[in-house]
């Protein structure tokens, strides 16, 4: 995820339970572009010990396959193709989600990096553009191409990051391709991503942002599967949690209005569990330091509450507020 799956985060998600592998901010491919130092950064320095795919954006095939030998260079488990971002500046460019419109770029585009990658190729999509059109003919451009790994996130672009998700279309999709399908979207916990394992037939699950609220879900997802007990976090484990985002994702020689605007972006998702009115939301979005926002986190998670649990999932009504992604604005 962009501005989330950094060095710090992989390493600060690693140490409570980590996922299977990792997949990188997307690397933008365009005519001048040389893979950002800290993406490269993340694959060499994470230290998790789990592979991680770097994904690229982009539409230049040439430029794309010479991203590719550049980054083959790097001790990469394989190369992921972003088809999903629904950011107007970056779909307008034909590029992520954008790409959906196009089935005959698309063929063009899988091709020609199915021809330059040795090892894993995989490709993350969204159901549509605007619709399911166009559905079956992509995956089965994905099927052609001999994709090794397919994930879906069961929205639209159009849907962004709140429309229903249509599991039915990711169930779809695992019948219409030969390779894994990994699905995508409000797998919000353990349970769920278990349920929807029967549901869809999927051969694993890719969490976004319910890992920054609780990243746990990794370590309780591999207790429902062996039968053990559900690890349940306190509210002083997420105080924990929330000083390791501090120290290892704000960049402390960066203004402190600066550092604490960053973690409020971590916050945004973590303050959905921490109490059922969103008052913690609602003061910690209204400090301005560092120092205060400790202070709010303190006030919310330790002393007498430190003991309470950390539900696994959201309260009903409390939302996110728009990232830097969702508020369409990241620019290619
Ligand atoms: C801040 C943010 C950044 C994201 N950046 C990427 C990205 O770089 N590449 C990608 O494939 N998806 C990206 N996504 C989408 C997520 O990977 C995921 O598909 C989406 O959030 C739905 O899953 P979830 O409900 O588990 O969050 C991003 C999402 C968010 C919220």
């Amino acid at each position: 995820m962009q501005d989330v799956t950094t060095t710090g985060f992989m390493r600060v998600i690693g140490r409570r339970g980590v996922p299977d592998w990792f997949v990188t901010e997307y690397f933008r491919v365009h005519e001048t572009s040389t893979p950002e130092k800290h993406i490269v950064d993340s694959i060499l320095n994470h230290g998790t010990g789990r592979p991680v795919f770097a994904q690229l954006i982009g539409e230049d095939t040439p430029h794309i396959l010479r991203t590719i030998r550049e980054l083959g260079k790097l001790p990469v488990a394989g190369i992921d193709l972003n088809m999903g971002c629904p950011a107007p500046k970056v779909y307008r460019k034909n590029v992520g989600g954008g790409l959906l419109r196009d089935p005959a770029k698309i063929d063009e585009i899988l091709g020609a990096m199915r021809q330059e990658i040795a090892g894993l190729f995989t490709v993350k999509m969204r159901i549509g553009f605007d619709g399911l059109e166009r559905f079956d003919e992509i995956l089965a451009i994905v099927a052609k191409h001999k994709v090794d790994l397919l994930t879906v996130h069961g929205r639209t672009v159009k849907g962004l990051y709140w429309s229903e998700v249509d599991y039915a279309a990711i169930t779809r999709a695992v019948k219409a391709v030969p390779c894994p399908v990994i699905a995508n979207g409000d797998v919000i916990n353990a349970t769920k991503a278990q349920r929807l394992i029967n549901e869809t037939g999927a051969w694993g699950m890719m969490m976004g942002r319910h890992a920054i609220r609780n990243p746990w879900i990794f370590r309780q997802w591999r207790e429902v599967q062996q039968g053990f007990p559900i690890f349940t976090p306190t509210l002083e484990d997420v105080r924990i949690y929330i000083q390791e985002l501090a120290d290892e994702c704000c960049d402390a020689s960066r203004p402190a209005e600066k550092q604490a605007g960053r973690l409020k972006k971590f916050l945004n998702f973590v303050g959905q569990a921490v109490d059922t009115e969103g008052q913690f939301l609602h003061d910690m979005r209204r400090t301005e330091t560092m120092t205060e926002l400790m202070k709010c986190c303190d006030q919310y998670l330790l002393g007498e509450k430190a003991a309470r649990p950390y539900p696994d999932e959201p309260h009903r009504g409390l939302i996110a507020r728009p990232t830097r992604e969702t508020q369409q604005t990241c620019e290619l």
